[in-house]
């Protein structure tokens, strides 16, 4: 679980800094470079699927074995400080895959809105409008909640699963651990404010189409 999380943190920076191009004007010629790599944009959906299905494999396996654990039998508990975002894993997970299915319908297969995805509409260089997509959708409330709340739940689940990642592979000695934990919810926050920006910036109308 530790290694497939890491591998779509890794996505989700690349994702948060390719998106952040909108706001120089370069989402545009970002997406149209990526799209004249087909190996790497395939290659990249095949390796991101497979962790995915092994990531869900995994967590469903793991809840269902705490599930069946009797916390009462352990003598010494000290360790088994929970948090919210700790006791909410599966949750945040589930909202986070609901949401990568809703948004890969709006975003990439474009079934959402059609009249407003990139296959229908080109920028002056006869690009796909990625960006007109972006701005057009998220001037839209509905639309700007959902990604909002589902970047609460990104953040939730990295909060917990940067540092967990860690700890399982092996860093959690007593010096390590505290600073795993502040980093791990650090850089999770850094993620949720460069994904929130974007619809809550555009839905604030700060940036125009
Ligand atoms: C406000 C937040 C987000 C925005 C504005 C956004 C924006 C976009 C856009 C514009 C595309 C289409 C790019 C293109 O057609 O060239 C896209 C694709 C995608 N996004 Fe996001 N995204 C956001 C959050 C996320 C998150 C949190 C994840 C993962 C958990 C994610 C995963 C993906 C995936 C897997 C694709 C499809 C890539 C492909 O295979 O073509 N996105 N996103």
């Amino acid at each position: 679980m530790a290694v497939t999380g890491q591998v779509m943190i890794l996505f989700v920076l690349i994702h948060v800094l390719g998106n952040s191009t909108l706001f120089v004007g370069g989402l545009n010629a970002y997406a149209e470079k990526l799209r004249s790599i087909p190996p790497l944009v395939w290659a990249t959906r095949i390796v991101m699927l497979a962790m995915l299905i092994v990531h869900v494999y995994l967590s469903i396996r793991l809840t269902l074995e705490n599930n069946r654990a009797n916390p009462e039998l352990y003598a010494v508990k000290k360790h088994l400080k929970a948090t919210f975002a700790s006791k909410n894993m599966i949750w945040t997970g589930l909202v986070i895959g609901a949401f990568l299915v809703y948004h890969l319908l709006h975003f990439t297969i474009h079934v959402i809105n059609p009249e407003m995805s990139a296959s229908m509409n080109v920028d002056a260089l006869g690009r796909p409008d990625v960006s007109a997509m972006v701005i057009a959708n998220f001037q839209t409330f509905s639309i700007s909640l959902i990604y909002i709340a589902a970047m609460i739940a990104l953040l939730l689940h990295l909060a917990h699963g940067i540092q967990s990642s860690f700890q399982t592979l092996g860093l959690n000695n007593d010096r390590m651990l505290p600073l795993i934990i502040k980093a791990g919810s650090i850089v999770a926050v850094i993620l949720f404010m460069g994904y929130i920006s974007i619809p809550a910036i555009i839905f604030l109308e700060l940036i125009k189409g």
